[in-house]
């Protein structure tokens, strides 16, 4: 199969079972939004879950927060937002279409007369390249002037950075500890794409651990590990992982060391989670700018310091994405083509589907009470129309780990099949066991 023919099928999957729809549909759609359906908003709140119970929940020294989105502007020009967030941007003046200048199908310099634009093939249309700054910006307040300019946040790590000592100070955590934070962000890209690989409006998944210098090199190194052993956790193919390090060229600013998570999409490897080791660049600079001391007092060692940063910043729509890439597959069953989700049963959107092999006999009934049942325990899909295989098949697409089949010897031994959507093998099992058999498998006992 090729790649981009991989990826109009997981797009238009996503479309007709209800997983990702673009934004505002009916009017067009707007560039690079996306809006997620019923399936696809379980399946990120499950990525967003295990997140949060891996970092906050499973461990003592990180805290949650849930910052605002929209902060004192004088926040980024601290973290260096107004000043370097920027991209460079040329315009082609024949097709009116825009590019990164350093987008690599541009042929020749941009501004000069070789240049070559990618769409429209012209030559010397592309215009010198001028810098974009990424961030939304809007107005506080009913007068739409300077002073009233406030910005969507483009990453979540500053309401991180600027509540530490209000979470340090009222959680009574110690240094070494982190703040947890999921959250949306923002940021005007120019060549977004790739479906909700890159979007306007995402949401982050990020981390701060705060370190005594001197300590964030080894901390920087668990962290590298924790964090590529969670994707591993998500059932994802090894061999599609890997790391890549940032050389001196490609450091952020903030950054005094930097490695990617990177998956193999159908469009290359790219980049799912960054962890970086941020210095005292974000403290200080917000020390600087606020005229607040950010340092801390360590009693024991009678020393004060300002904590060094180690960053995990993972995008929860990138790892659904990545789910949802690593999970699609096609086989060919009995002369017919099966198009399967091979999701990890713990952030599959339904857990279960629950049919009534015929419409009589009683089995719709008992179908309702067991359907009932389980929707108690985890999200449960009831399906009474058409054929059986036709039902398992939807499920397949769904990424339904199991099939629940009420039939004839249901009434009278009290046990269903259970088909498991990978083998499409069943198994026997009996009704007052199917909860806690399907619970167990997807890591709620
Ligand atoms: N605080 C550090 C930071 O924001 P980043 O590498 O710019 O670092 C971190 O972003 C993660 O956020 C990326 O690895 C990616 O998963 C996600 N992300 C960034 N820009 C995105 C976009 N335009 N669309 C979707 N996800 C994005």
């Amino acid at each position: 199969m090729a790649d981009t023919t991989l990826m109009d099928k997981l797009v238009s999957l996503c479309k007709r079972r209800g997983f990702v729809f673009q934004s505002s549909e009916i009017y067009g759609g707007l560039g690079s939004v996306w809006d997620y359906g019923p399936l696809g908003v379980e399946l990120k709140k499950n990525v967003k879950d295990r997140w949060w119970y891996a970092m906050v929940h499973a461990r003592d020294d990180i805290e949650g927060l849930d910052a605002a989105i929209l902060m004192h502007p004088r926040v980024w020009e601290a973290s260096g937002h107004i000043a370097g967030f920027t991209d460079p941007l040329v315009d082609c003046r024949h097709c009116k279409n825009r590019f990164r200048a350093d987008d690599p199908r541009i042929k020749g310099t941009p501004g000069q007369p070789d240049a070559q634009c990618p769409v429209c093939g012209s030559r010397g249309t592309l215009t010198e390249p001028r810098m974009f700054n990424l961030m939304f910006k809007t107005f506080m307040g009913p007068v739409e002037d300077q002073a009233a300019v406030v910005y969507l946040r483009p990453e979540t790590a500053q309401g991180i950075y600027v509540n530490y000592l209000n979470v340090l100070q009222s959680s009574r955590q110690r240094i070494p500890f982190g703040i947890a934070q999921i959250g949306k962000a923002f940021r005007n890209e120019i060549t977004p794409g790739n479906f909700i690989f890159r979007t306007r409006e995402f949401e982050q998944m990020e981390m701060q651990f705060f370190v005594k210098p001197g300590t964030d090199a080894e901390w920087f190194e668990r962290w590298r590990e924790w964090r590529m052993q969670w994707h591993q956790s998500l059932g994802l193919t090894p061999a599609k992982l890997q790391w890549h390090q940032h050389g001196p060229d490609e450091l952020a600013h903030y950054a005094r060391a930097a490695f990617d998570i990177q998956y193999e999409f159908p469009f290359g490897w790219q980049e799912i989670e960054g962890i970086h080791n941020r210095g005292d660049f974000d403290l200080g600079r917000h020390q600087e700018f606020s005229g607040k001391k950010l340092e801390h007092f360590d009693q024991a060692a009678n020393e004060r310091y300002l904590p060094y940063i180690v960053e995990t910043s993972a995008g929860a729509d990138r790892v659904a994405l990545t789910l949802l890439a690593d999970a699609y597959r096609e086989e060919q069953v009995e002369g017919e083509t099966r198009v399967v989700l091979g999701l990890h049963p713990a952030v599959a959107p339904i857990k279960a589907g629950v049919f009534p092999l015929v419409k009589k006999d009683g089995m719709p009934e008992l179908a309702t009470a067991l359907y009932h049942d389980l929707k108690r325990r985890f999200p449960a899909f009831y399906d009474d129309s058409g054929a059986i295989g036709r039902r398992y098949r939807r499920m397949d697409e769904a990424g339904t780990p199991f099939g629940i089949t009420v039939d004839g010897e249901t009434a009278a031994q009290r046990t269903v099949t259970v088909r498991h959507r990978d083998s499409m093998q069943q198994e026997r099992v009996g009704v007052d066991q199917v909860a806690g058999f399907v619970a167990e498998r997807i890591g709620r006992d």
